[in-house]
């Protein structure tokens, strides 16, 4: 997740467990071959066989509307060690240029296969190619039509966030959309929206059917969730983190920013405050902390505070 979702805490989400694989923010192709250090800043995992430390595969992912160029960068991030590609037809962003990228292709079914095809023609056939939909632009009109194209361009698997671009991140995602196009197709199929919970992946697996996951805001709402999934899934049970590691998990993330060359206090304490803000969403004590330190300009009161949340 863009902004969200980096090789930290990447790091720290699939320590806690239940991941089989993770994915990397998009590299945004225009239309140009990339340099390596695009790649290995955006994926600094290249360097460490395309895993979190913790060992999960890390997927590299593209975003980009031009199947020569999409291809040349797969082909060069294959180069530079990534495990696995996926495709981004999801993201919602606004491109003006004919090179445009993500949900915007959704209109063009065509379109989608040819890049597909591109970049599965130029990775090697052992390494996983995917791509990730939402179920259209505007209406679901093209959502089965965009699936197969995926399908027929000789995807690994396809992820389907069950919304469309003009639905945003609006709840709740359209879970039955995600069995009809899982019938319709042979590769698997991978559910994505709206699983922030236990609760909602349950209602999800029965309304879609569907054997796979993949968490986008739930990974950062519920630390644990994945963990707490995969638990159900193998008939185990797991104990949900209590407050006070997720705290210890924050203070982490904060330390591994800081390590960062260059990095501003600014910036940690901005993303310190992002992630509280989704925790507050599951921990009232979140919601509490973040009502003490969202005006707080200084790292160092903010730190101390979340050493406060560490005894409790
Ligand atoms: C801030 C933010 C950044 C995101 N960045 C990406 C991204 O880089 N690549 C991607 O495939 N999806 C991205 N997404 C979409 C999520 O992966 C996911 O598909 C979507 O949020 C729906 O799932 P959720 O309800 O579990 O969050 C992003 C979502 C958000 C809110």
């Amino acid at each position: 997740m863009e902004g969200v979702i980096d090789h930290h805490m990447r790091h720290l989400l699939t320590r806690i467990g239940g991941y089989d694989h993770c994915v990397t923010e998009f590299v945004r192709i225009s239309d140009q071959l990339l340099p390596p250090v695009v790649f290995h800043r955006i994926c600094p995992e290249l360097t460490h066989e395309s895993q979190t430390k913790s060992g999960t595969p890390v997927t590299l992912q593209l975003l980009g509307g031009e199947p020569d160029v999409m291809a040349e960068n797969a082909q060069r991030a294959i180069e530079l060690g990534a495990a696995a590609i996926d495709i981004n037809f999801g993201c919602p962003s606004r491109f003006t240029n004919s090179k445009a990228g993500g949900a915007i292709l959704l209109k063009e079914p065509e379109r989608i296969y040819s890049i597909t095809a591109a970049v599965r023609r130029a990775v090697p056939d052992e390494i996983s190619v995917s791509a990730k939909i939402r179920l259209g632009y505007e209406t679901t009109d093209l959502a089965m039509e965009n699936a197969r194209a995926v399908e027929a361009a000789n995807a690994s698997f396809i992820t389907v966030h069950a919304r469309t671009k003009v639905d945003g991140y609006h709840y709740p995602a359209r879970w039955e959309w995600l069995g009809k196009i899982n019938d319709a197709l042979a590769i698997p199929l991978i559910a994505n929206g709206d699983i922030h919970s236990v609760d909602e992946f349950l209602r999800c697996r029965e309304m879609s059917n569907c054997e796979d996951f993949m968490l986008g805001r739930g990974a950062v709402i519920q630390p644990d969730l994945a963990r707490q999934i995969s638990a159900i899934q193998s008939n185990n049970a797991v104990e949900p983190m209590l407050w006070h590691e997720i705290v210890a998990v924050i203070i982490e993330m904060t330390k591994l920013m800081q390590t960062q060359p260059a990095m501003q206090d600014k910036k940690v304490l901005g993303r310190i405050k992002q992630w509280l803000a989704y925790l507050k969403r599951h921990y009232p004590e979140a919601a509490l902390l973040f009502g003490e330190i969202r005006g707080m300009k200084q790292l160092s009161p903010v730190d101390a505070l979340l050493r406060g949340n560490l005894g409790h």
